[in-house]
């Protein structure tokens, strides 16, 4: 297969590299089952194609990646499963911490963080911190925490609501711009390229908002498994994609 397009090549810019790609990490719990691990083990691995894949991203040139790692739903599976996926989350901030500054990956957070433990949040203000200090061009990735389309549309919605009732606002300045404003994404680009792993076919409270004409990319590899080749293999899709927005083929 032909090899994608990359950041230094100007081919490449023309082509359309996506400046940002959003993942569904699906898979870890049945790529563990299948290997008769628990899956907390799916989990340990998917954090680890995490670390790999952002760097991917990083070094090809995409700006910013966004990954779901928990949703409002997750709060339903054991405490067992919700603590291990803190656990690598509070093991990942630790090192980020450390490297971020070094690597140059600026790290934020989407979602509502008001029932992540506090040890948690803490570091995660910590992250926050050091990628002000980064330049604005260095890559991004956003880890979705406690995340949900419709919380976040819903968390927006209320504060500007309460910035009308205010006073500070009126309800006709509403645009879509101003709108994007008030999300966990505010300032970055909709993602061009969503990617879905595992062969499920569904969004499942993924930027509902963010969406409205990104590429979708479903692969049946388990995420543990998702590797350098599989991410050349979605951005050469996008790259075949005719994105239109809604408009006639030129
Ligand atoms: C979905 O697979 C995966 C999750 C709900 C958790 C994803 C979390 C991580 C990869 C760890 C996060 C850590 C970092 C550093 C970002 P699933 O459990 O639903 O899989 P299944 O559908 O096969 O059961």
């Amino acid at each position: 297969m032909a090899g994608i397009f990359r950041k230094n090549d100007t081919a490449g810019r023309a082509a359309g590299l996506p400046r940002h790609i959003a993942i569904i990490m699906d898979g870890n719990g049945r790529w563990a089952t299948r290997r008769g691990l628990p899956r907390t083990a799916g989990h340990k691995a998917g954090a680890e194609t995490f670390r790999r894949i952002a760097t991917y991203c990083k070094n090809i040139g995409v700006q910013y990646l966004t990954v779901y790692a928990f949703s409002t739903e997750n709060w339903k599976r054991s405490a067992d499963e919700v603590g291990a996926i803190m656990g690598l989350l509070k093991k990942y901030l630790l090192e980020a911490v450390d490297t971020m500054e070094k690597d140059q990956i600026r790290l934020r957070f989407f979602g509502d963080m008001t029932p992540i433990a506090p040890e948690l949040q803490a570091l995660a203000q910590q992250t926050d911190a050091i990628s002000d200090q980064l330049a604005p061009g260095d890559f991004q990735a956003n880890i979705c925490l406690n995340y949900g389309g419709r919380d976040e549309l819903l968390r927006g919605i209320r504060r500007f609501a309460a910035e009308c009732a205010a006073g500070e606002k009126k309800p006709e300045e509403l645009d879509e711009g101003l709108f994007s404003s008030y999300l966990d994404s505010a300032g970055i680009p909709d993602p061009e390229l969503i990617i879905r792993p595992s062969g499920e076919l569904r969004l499942s409270n993924f930027l509902l908002w963010q969406c409205a004409y990104s590429e979708f990319y479903f692969t049946d590899v388990l995420w543990p498994d998702f590797d350098e080749a599989e991410m050349d293999r979605a951005i050469a899709a996008y790259q075949a994609r005719d994105r239109r927005f809604g408009g006639v083929k030129k």
